[in-house]
């Protein structure tokens, strides 16, 4: 058996990369080869792993969302595991980590034999995440308001520049997260929405109060992920975020989508709670994981 790790660089290569990722994860949305070139990053590596000529798995190593470390993830097809192509994979995206400076390593699982592979190079917990899913049926669209608004993007376009400074700075810090996220105005334009009209700003006049939304997937259109949900802090207890979403899911019943899906931090009670009250039920637990560098390998059985 010959293993070979090896950057992807071509459209093909980054076709190969998604195949892996839709194998290893069918249930989250993954970015298409277009929204992956938008987010290309100097620090940004991307692998492929090969098995005899064969694409078997596949690397990312990113600056984490809060910028606090280097978010590695191996993967690799549920066939071609237990042959180390993984700890191959791991250890080629810590050393690209640690040459662009990171001292920390960050990562993500949502099964047992992951958790067991991240604890072995002693990688330790640092939250979770649950996953809540939506069954879509007859979705009535929310009440008007006297007080505000619910406008699609697609028709006010410059409501989601405008959302950035008044939702999206005052309210990303409440995240249950370590560090807070550090999200530029440009990240927020692209990488936080992708198609304008199923993503929704709450309006009072021209003040976007709140944003919710859908990221539409174009490998399974009869699923999309719930995007960013906030409100402002004044806002708050007067039913704009759940206004927010039957909006969302009113939409997602007329574009023929059947289910929807997200992942809430588990100390985030009040979006779990919100997300209850409007019928989502809970699906996988996924757990984030860190680690210093450079990795040591934990003895197995310790
Ligand atoms: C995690 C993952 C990349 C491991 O890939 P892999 O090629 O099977 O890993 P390796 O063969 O290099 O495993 C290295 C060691 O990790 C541990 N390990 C890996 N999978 C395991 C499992 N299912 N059960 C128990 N231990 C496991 C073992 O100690 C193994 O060594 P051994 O086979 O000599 O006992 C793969 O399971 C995967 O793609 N998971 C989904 C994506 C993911 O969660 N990635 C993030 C990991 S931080």
């Amino acid at each position: 058996m010959s293993t070979i790790i090896r950057p992807a660089i071509t459209d093909a290569d980054y076709e190969d990369w998604r195949g892996v990722r839709i194998a290893v994860l069918p249930y989250e949305r993954c970015p298409t080869v277009a929204e992956m070139r938008k987010f290309e990053r100097p620090d940004r590596l991307m692998l492929l792993a090969e098995v005899d000529g064969k694409v078997v798995g596949s690397g990312l190593a990113v600056r984490s969302d809060d910028g606090e470390r280097a978010s590695l993830a191996p993967r690799v097809r549920p066939e071609a595991r237990r042959q180390g192509v993984g700890t191959a994979l791991l250890h080629a995206l810590a050393d690209h980590a640690i040459a662009h400076g990171y001292a920390m390593a960050g990562g993500g699982t949502d099964d047992e034999g992951s958790r067991l592979f991240a604890e072995r190079f002693g990688f330790v917990e640092t939250n979770r995440q649950v996953e809540q899913v939506r069954r879509i049926g007859i979705e009535p669209a929310p009440t008007p308001s006297a007080e505000y608004e619910i406008v699609s993007v697609a028709e006010r376009p410059e409501l989601w520049a405008a959302a950035y400074d008044r939702v999206a700075l005052p309210t990303i810090p409440d995240m249950d997260v370590p560090s807070p996220l550090k999200v530029t105005a440009e990240e927020w334009a692209t990488g936080w929405i992708n198609d304008p009209a199923a993503m929704f700003v709450a309006v009072a006049g021209d003040d976007p109060i709140g944003v919710a939304g859908l990221l539409i997937d174009t490998d399974q259109p009869e699923r999309a992920e719930v995007a960013y949900t906030a409100v402002r802090r004044e806002w708050r207890g007067k039913s704009v975020a759940a206004n927010l979403k039957r909006a969302s899911m009113a939409w997602a019943a007329d574009h023929g989508i059947t289910e929807i899906y997200t992942w809430t931090q588990r100390g985030n009670d009040s979006m779990r709670r919100l997300n209850e009250h409007l019928g989502f039920s809970y699906g996988i637990v996924s757990i984030s994981w860190q680690a210093p560098l450079p990795l040591t390998k934990v003895p197995a059985g310790e």
